[in-house]
């Protein structure tokens, strides 16, 4: 399974901290945000890498991380996203890259406590299909909630006005190689982007569509309140914890 995270976008929600810099550069305790993403890869077994960016600061990410010595890599791939197109479009780049494999997909700005590899290993037994990860918030309408009859995952709603359950759609995922067919007939949400939350439907549409309950800690860090959130709990505890 290759692995994809996505590091572009504009990072609005966080002016001025990201006028001139890039969301994913920032510090979280004791590095920059983009530590804990690959981090989070690695501990899964995923080393084969590609890092999409875009918006401010680009080139920083190569200066940065080079070919991931830091965290004992022999190379890392890159691409860049024009503009603000959504994480499906970022995740649409990718298609060169993932060749027929399967793919895993982190959010840059989506830091956890431990890590996934009993959900990578899961999703290695499946067929076909998507995994995703959950975790209960206290501020579900701020994510891609999922709608849940019993065990089934029915529907995921992005950031409904009224969430149907407690819990958050996290921003890691894997699927199978069928995900950039499913991109290429997106369409532009109400906000003008290509939307995860619309790729995940579709796979619930197929009736393939896994999930799990992430265990520990997971926040995102694109808010004010987030990312000091982020910077706390890594302080406190410690971020990617193979324990
Ligand atoms: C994105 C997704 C959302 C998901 C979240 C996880 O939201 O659209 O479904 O729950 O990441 O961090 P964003 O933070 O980009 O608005």
């Amino acid at each position: 399974m290759k692995g994809i995270i996505l590091a572009g976008g504009l990072g609005t929600r966080l002016h001025p901290l990201t006028k001139v810099t890039n969301k994913h550069l920032l510090p979280v305790y004791d590095k920059p945000m983009i530590y804990y993403p690959i981090q989070s890869m690695i501990n899964a077994g995923i080393r084969d890498i590609l890092i999409v960016t875009g918006g401010n600061n680009a080139g920083d990410f190569l200066k940065l991380l080079g070919n991931g010595s830091d965290f004992g890599l022999e190379h890392i791939n890159y691409t860049y996203q024009d503009g603000e197109g959504g994480i499906a479009e970022a995740l649409g780049l990718a298609k060169y890259f993932a060749g027929k494999d399967r793919i895993c997909v982190v959010l840059g700005d989506n830091i956890i406590e431990k890590n996934f590899i009993a959900a990578a290993e899961a999703f290695g037994k499946q067929e076909s299909g998507a995994r995703i990860l959950l975790k209960e918030v206290p501020d579900p309408e701020r994510f891609g909630v999922p709608v849940l009859e019993g065990e089934r995952v029915v529907k995921i709603e992005e950031k409904p006005a009224d969430p149907k359950s407690n819990y958050a759609v996290t921003g890691i995922y894997m699927y199978d190689n069928t995900v950039f067919d499913i991109i290429s007939k997106l369409k532009p949400s109400d906000r003008g982007e290509l939307e995860i939350t619309d790729v995940n439907n579709a796979y619930i549409e197929r009736g393939d569509l896994a999930w799990d309950v992430l265990e520990g800690w997971w926040t995102d860090a694109g808010t004010f309140e987030s990312l000091i959130r982020a910077n706390s709990l890594v302080a406190e505890t410690g971020a990617n914890r193979t324990d």
